[in-house]
Parts: structure tokens; sequence; C-alpha cells
């Protein structure tokens, strides 16, 4: 079996969903259930007896060592982590908490729970941590998109600490020889997407009839891959990959913030026009600049796909529509995101103690 920490996120419930559906190997999820875990994004999976749900914190090095003993993983997918820029801005010590101390934390359980594997199973044995392109800092308009081998330049909080998470990983292999492997993703969209990020806010804002905030000029461009990819790209580099290698993932689609929102409102303007016959676009509403904003990211994926053979198969087109589709079809899942009803879930369902394991297995 495997261990995935925060699969009760955005990402991670998404390759939990994906994994469970193409292969028939146990999941053990390790997610503390921050205000960004949902336990309804699983709800699918809940009578599942290969999914085994625990709550709790990857700095928790008690728990670790008893998961690690019990489950004996062959493999732990790392995507716990604070994820918001906007709140790493206001508040960024969850973010050194979890994203460094708790990564340390992680490769120090992992690393003993390693070490102590029969020959065999140690060189089989992968740490794959789930980073981003925020890392390599903020691109000019026509500098090249980011390579592997590009330097760190982090400018938020968020990035930083996820940068000092890649090195942390990076010297685990180099030092003690853990089998690991990175990959640094661009900007996601996707279901279950926590709508405090810019395109489910702006679909959730839109049908309630708010303002849709663009932050200054709305020319920050990100490069934009559907959440299924990035999964797919996970499973490949976890089954492939060479340990100790970093590998860019990235959908291959530059667009700025504003043309974004544009789509989106188009898209909502054809599927669930307003009943005043104007469009979406109205409600758009250029806001103050966030501070230390990165221009624009961009992401080089050729070497995942010639070593690895993988592609994306979503188009930015077929994506967003999926995307848009999927929240006018779960207003049930953004109403229980915006009451703030998902956060009784565990209570609800499961009415158990922390820290806990909840599902069918455990
Ligand atoms: P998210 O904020 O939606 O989910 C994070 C999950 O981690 C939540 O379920 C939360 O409860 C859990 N968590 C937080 N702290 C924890 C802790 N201390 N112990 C255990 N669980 C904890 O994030 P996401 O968008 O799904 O991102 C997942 C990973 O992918 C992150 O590492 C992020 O840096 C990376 N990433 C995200 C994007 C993106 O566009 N969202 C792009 C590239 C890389
Ligand atoms: P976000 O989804 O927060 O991802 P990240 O900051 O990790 O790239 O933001 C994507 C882009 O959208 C970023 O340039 C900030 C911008 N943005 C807005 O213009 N308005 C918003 O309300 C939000 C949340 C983001």
């Amino acid at each position: 079996m495997i261990l995935v920490t925060g699969g009760a996120g955005f990402i991670g419930a998404n390759f939990v969903l994906d994994w469970l559906a193409a292969s028939s190997e146990p999941i053990v999820n390790l997610d503390k259930l921050t205000y960004a875990g949902n336990l309804h994004n699983l709800q699918s999976v809940q009578a599942d007896p290969r999914h085994i749900f625990v709550q709790g914190d990857i700095g928790d090095t008690a728990l670790l060592n008893r998961l690690l003993a019990e489950h004996k993983p062959r493999a732990v997918v790392n995507f716990a982590a604070e994820s918001h820029v906007d709140r790493s801005i206001h508040g960024p010590e969850d973010f050194i908490q979890t994203n460094i101390v708790g990564s340390f934390r992680l490769l120090e359980a992992v690393r003993a729970h390693w070490t102590a594997l029969p020959e065999a199973e140690r060189a089989a044995f992968r740490f794959l941590h789930v980073s981003t392109d925020e890392v390599y800092g903020s691109l000019a308009p026509s500098d090249p998109a980011f390579v592997e081998t590009r330097s760190f330049e982090p400018n938020s909080p968020y990035s930083a600490s996820k940068a000092a998470s890649d090195h942390l990983v990076r010297a685990w292999h180099h030092t003690y020889g853990l089998p690991v492997l990175t990959t640094n993703c661009s900007n996601n969209y996707g279901p279950y997407h926590f709508p405090e990020k810019l395109i489910p806010l702006m679909i959730v804002n839109a049908l309630a009839g708010k303002n849709l905030p663009v932050y200054g000029d709305g020319m920050q461009v990100r490069d934009w891959l559907y959440v299924k990819d990035h999964c797919s790209a996970i499973r490949r580099v976890l089954e492939a990959g060479t340990p100790g290698q970093t590998y860019n993932v990235g959908g291959w689609n530059e667009k700025p913030n504003i043309e974004i929102v544009h789509m989106v409102c188009s898209l909502l303007d054809e599927l669930r026009p307003r009943t005043d016959g104007q469009s979406y676009k109205q409600q758009i509403t250029f806001v103050k600049d966030r501070p230390g904003h990165d221009r624009r990211y961009a992401i080089d994926a050729r070497k995942i796909e010639r070593e690895l053979g993988w592609k994306p198969a979503e188009t930015f087109d077929t994506g967003i529509r999926k995307t848009v589709q999927w929240y006018l079809e779960h207003a049930d899942w953004v109403a229980s995101v915006q009451t703030g009803a998902y956060r009784d879930w565990v209570q609800t369902q499961y009415a158990v103690a922390e820290p806990q394991a909840v599902g069918a297995a455990a």
C-alpha cells in the first residue's frame, strides 16, 4: 500500500479518487483536516476498504512511526501543506510549521522506516514530494519557462516554505540515500478546488452575484493544469521516476488572470445565464494588488515528457468547461464549504476522537 498525506485537500483528494479508480492498491490517507481538508471530497470512497483515513499531523512523529510500522507502505506521497499565498502573507507561521517542520518530521520518520526495510524493499521504496513552480520565483515576459535546473528565488512566505521543504527532500537523498522524487507543478484547477483560489472563487462569487476581485491589472500570468493531469503525472513519476530527480509538471497553458476570469464568465453566461441577461463580466472589480505578487510563472515540462512519456490529456478549453460544469452540478459541496458545514463532517459521520482512523478498514 501507499501512504498519502494531505489527501483530503484539493489535489490530494483527486489523487486518492483517481488512484482507487485505477488501481487495487490500498491507500492510507493522513490528513490534519485544516480548513482546507474536506472529507466530503472523499465521500465516494468512504466505504471502500482500500481507503484508510487517519486524521493527524505530518509533524506528529509518534503517529507517523505507528502508521509506518502498522501499514508498511511501499511509498509515501506528500501533498500535505498550507497552500494559499494570501494566507501566507497574513499569517506565515502555519506555513513554517507544516511545510518546513512537518516535512522534516515526515522525512525523518520515513527515513527510519526505510532504513529498517529488507534490501529489496529498500531499493523499491519511494518518497514523492509534491511541490510547486512558485519556488522558482517570477519570470519577465520574455524569459524562457522554468526548467528543473533553475535556481530557487521564492518571493512569498508560501513559496519560501515550499522551497525549504524541497531542499530538505533533496538533502535527505544526497545525505542519507532516501529514494526521493520531487514534482514542481504549475497552478492546478478542477473539481474540489477550495473557493479561496482564483478559478473556484470566480465561479462561486459570480453565481452568488458578488464582485469578482481581480488583483492589480489582472495581467499576471499563470500556467494552468487540470488537476487530473497533475495526478496522472504524479502516478507516472512514482512508477518510473529516477530517485533524486525533480520533474516539472505543467500544461503549456500560460494565461493572464483577466483572460481566465473572462473565460469563466463566458462559460457561465452560456451554461447558467444571469436572469437579467447581462454578462457575469459586469461583476469584475479590479482591487488592490497582492504584496510581492509574482508577475509570471511558466513551466517547461519537456523533461517529464522526454524521460517518462507524460503529457497532459486536457487542453485548457476542455478542462475549464469540465470545471465550471462540476461546480454547477455540485452546489451542495459549495454550500457546505461556504457555511463551514464540511468541518463537522468527521464528528457527524464518524463520531470518534482525534487522532483517528476513519474508513472501512480502520
Ligand atoms: P490544499 O490546501 O487544498 O490541501 C492541503 C491538505 O493538506 C488539506 O487537506 C489539509 O488538511 C492538509 N494538511 C495541512 N497541514 C497538514 C498537516 N500539518 N498534516 C497533515 N495534513 C495537513 O492544497 P492543494 O492545492 O491540494 O495542494 C497540495 C500540494 O500540492 C501542496 O503541497 C501544494 O504546495 C502543492 N501544489 C499545489 C498547486 C495548486 O495549484 N493547488 C500547484 C502545485 C503544487
Ligand atoms: P491563486 O489561485 O491564489 O494561486 P497562486 O497565487 O498560488 O498562483 O491565484 C492565482 C492568480 O490569481 C494570482 O496571480 C493571484 C490572482 N488572484 C486574483 O486576481 N484575485 C483573487 O481573488 C485571487 C484569489 C487570486
